[in-house]
């Protein structure tokens, strides 16, 4: 295999922005994406390597009798192999994949048009997924095990992608600064009271814009604009690159209340089981009418031009099935799509929460509307 590996070069969509105390080791650990890497440091500094870069490039003897499926993954492939390798070894059915950062794979399988070889991208963040469908990088597809196990909520209404694991943004709080029965909603921590006590992460991360999306669903644009403006003029402190550092802020006391993803949260519960007393967790918007809290997911999709699109679908429907979401979840601290598996013990002890319904389409269709008004709110 590492005889096919290749180290990519940036694309043009390339990070400028080099965050000067970078701790490439620490910061690996907290990685389940190369989303995540889009803000912290350039592509350039990664020795990105691929498995196997493309299935027309092997030589026959490589081949193996059962037809390969070749995965483009913004996954960190560690994350990803084990999974993976379990199917292989069930199925006898070879995985190739191809690992960088979503925007890098969408560009790639647009230029390599019909001689793609990839026939599944897998990526995180709704906008991802809606944006590589709008290309016409994904093809529709139709699957009743797919629809079994996977809420229509969070997948494509069209079949073009799947939701393969649930990662909630919600709020986070230090308990010694913040009373529980203070919090309420997202949209609440736009309001003065909240004033030099609120950490945000920066709306160049696409977790800010689907979240933001998701508001503008709920209230339109300009009301949310009005949201984005209060919570910039209640920040702490300056933007966050990344969800760990900023609930690292909240435990240290930089400030009182912010908004994360769960898994950093599970991560860093894992590594220091006193975490939760120093930073808790908040389900947002559960009251009335409030819309309930905001779900982003992992997913994939079936390539446009897919060389073995059955076999795609067979592994989308593989990763979705009870069987395998437990591994493809827990040791990411995400939740599984698939209700009848269950929650990894750090994320079930979270409780149960409702969540937003608003379709994961509409979430990632709104993003460009999210982009712009985050901008004028003066979001940096
Ligand atoms: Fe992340």
């Amino acid at each position: 295999m590492s005889a096919f590996a290749t180290a990519l070069e940036p694309g043009p969509t390339a990070p400028q922005h080099q965050h000067e105390s970078f701790s490439f080791t620490l910061e690996l650990r907290f990685l389940l994406s190369y989303e995540e890497l889009i803000i912290v440091l350039p592509l350039r500094h990664l020795a990105i390597t691929a498995a196997v870069a493309c299935t027309a490039a092997l030589p026959a003897a490589l081949q193996a009798a059962e037809e390969p499926v070749t995965i483009y993954s913004s996954r960190i492939e560690q994350l990803l192999k084990p999974t993976l390798d379990r199917y292989t070894e069930e199925t006898g059915v070879p995985v190739r994949m191809l690992t960088d950062r979503g925007n890098a794979l969408m560009e790639r399988l647009a230029a390599e048009g019909e001689g793609s070889p990839a026939d599944l991208l897998i990526t995180v963040d709704v906008g991802n997924l809606w944006q590589a469908a709008d290309r016409g990088l994904l093809r529709p597809i139709q699957s009743e095990s797919l629809e079994n196990d996977i809420p229509a909520a969070l997948r494509d209404p069209e079949g073009h992608w799947f939701g393969l694991s649930r990662r909630e943004r919600t709020i986070f709080y230090n308990p010694n600064m913040v009373e529980e029965s203070e919090l309420s909603t997202y949209e609440d921590l736009a309001d003065p009271k909240w004033e030099g006590k609120l950490c945000l992460r920066t709306s160049k991360q696409t977790y800010t814009q689907s979240l933001t999306a998701m508001l503008v669903a709920e209230h339109g644009e300009e009301a949310t604009e009005e949201i984005a403006r209060g919570w910039v003029n209640n920040l702490a402190t300056d933007v966050f690159t990344s969800d760990t550092k900023l609930l690292e802020a909240l435990a240290a006391g930089q400030c009182a209340v912010g908004i994360a993803n769960t898994y950093y949260y599970g991560r860093l519960t894992n590594q220091d089981p006193e975490f939760p007393e120093k930073v808790k967790l908040f389900w947002a918007n559960q009251g009335e009418g409030e819309g309930g809290a905001h779900v982003n997911l992992s997913g994939g999709g079936v390539t446009a031009h897919a060389k073995n699109p059955e076999g795609a679908i067979k592994l989308l429907e593989w990763l979705a099935s009870a069987e395998a979401q437990t591994g493809y979840t827990h040791g990411t601290f995400e939740g599984p799509v698939n209700p009848n598996v269950e929650p990894e013990p750090i994320v079930k002890s979270w409780g149960t929460f409702t969540p937003n319904t608003t379709n994961a389409a509409e979430i990632g269709s709104l993003q460009p509307v999210a982009i712009r008004l985050l901008d004028r709110a003066g979001y940096r």
